[in-house]
């Protein structure tokens, strides 16, 4: 089976052809037009901008991963589209464009929600036994989820204000180190030493699994306003420490008071080193197998998009013409 995704619900416009042969996935072209420069001057996303420019590039990135991938739109079995939860105007775009082209070509369409699909990028890589726990940590999101299925994500908690990686953009922008902050942060903090900077480290412990990162951004304006000196590479490597730990921290006792061995950790945070790295010593230790997408997969893309587009359409499920979009995910709450 040939799947053509299409994501475009934030700022990243992208389009992946990615062949499923006995339940194996091959990825066989795999496209990100990024706005990164276009949103940078203004520190985040502008979504007029970013929805303008997504109907800009879809049509030829779309012939372009076709050509890459080197079959015919005829040739497509399957089309796979992200239709929330993102930017309203950014996903009208991706999901008409896809809906255009499943009624012209005759072809099947599934709607995919975007946080499944970083969660199911493990896939694209390799196979998986359920369950597992699932931490996405993206700039839109941080949640904890207990994945069953492919389909069946339960939702054990998530963050009350700031998503992990809104977090590191907010920081980078209020020490002026531009947009997006997670890799210039890391890079920095490489150099840094994490000890030299007293942070909090958020609801480390509450008894629920949910998260809150505005206080320690709000730490870091504080340090910042204060006038005291510190080294830059230090409050990055510091930040990042602070971070890395709630979310090891609370990974570790989700994965204790549910009994599971497995893990997956994705979206855009993901990529970051120190977060691995704290997460690796952590399942050592612990005995438990943590598991991430490679860089490229934890970060925007379609081709998570067409994993999770397969497994829903495995299990059935098909969008009409008259398929909506939805900014926010509204998923199931883990019950024990
Ligand atoms: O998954 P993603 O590409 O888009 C969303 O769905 O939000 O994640 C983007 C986020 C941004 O906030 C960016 O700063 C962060 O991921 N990010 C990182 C790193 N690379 C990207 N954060 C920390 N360390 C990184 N190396
Ligand atoms: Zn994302």
């Amino acid at each position: 089976m040939r799947i053509l995704a299409i994501e475009s619900s934030c700022d990243e416009t992208a389009v992946a052809v990615v062949e499923v042969t006995e339940g194996a996935f091959r990825v066989r072209a795999n496209l990100v037009a990024s706005q990164v420069a276009l949103h940078r001057p203004f520190g985040g996303i502008v979504p007029e901008i970013a929805s303008r420019k997504h109907l800009e590039v879809i049509y030829s990135l779309t012939e372009e991963a076709l050509r890459q991938a080197g079959i015919t739109l005829e040739e497509v079995d399957l089309l796979a589209v992200t239709n929330g939860p993102g930017l309203v105007g950014s996903l009208v775009v991706g999901v008409s464009f896809a809906k255009a082209l499943a009624f012209s070509l005759g072809k099947p369409l599934v709607p995919v929600d975007h946080v499944k699909a970083h969660s199911l990028a493990v896939f694209l890589e390799r196979s998986l036994e359920f369950p597992w726990l699932s931490l996405v940590v993206s700039g839109g999101h941080t949640a904890l989820f207990l994945v069953k299925s492919p389909t069946e994500h339960y939702l054990l908690g998530h963050t009350r204000d700031d998503a992990a990686g809104e977090a590191f953009d907010k920081v980078a922008k209020l020490l002026n180190l531009g947009y997006p902050g997670g890799p210039v942060i890391s890079r920095l903090a490489e150099k840094g030493d994490p000890s030299r900077i007293p942070l909090p480290r958020p609801m480390l412990d509450s008894p629920d699994f949910d998260f809150s990162f505005s206080g320690l951004k709000t730490a870091v304006l504080n340090l910042v306003r204060s006038g005291e000196e510190f080294l830059v590479h230090d409050l990055c490597a510091a930040f990042e420490t602070a971070v890395a730990e709630v979310l090891v921290a609370k990974a570790r006792r989700a994965l204790e008071s549910l009994a599971l061995k497995r893990m997956v950790v994705s979206g855009g945070v993901a990529a970051n080193r120190r977060l691995r790295a704290l997460f690796e010593a952590e399942a050592r230790e612990l005995g438990f197998e943590v598991h991430f997408p490679s860089a490229e997969y934890c970060t925007d893309n379609a081709a998570m998009v067409a994993v999770s587009g397969y497994f829903e359409f495995q299990a059935g499920r098909k969008a009409s013409l008259d398929l909506d979009v939805y900014a926010r995910s509204r998923f199931p709450k883990y019950a024990s």
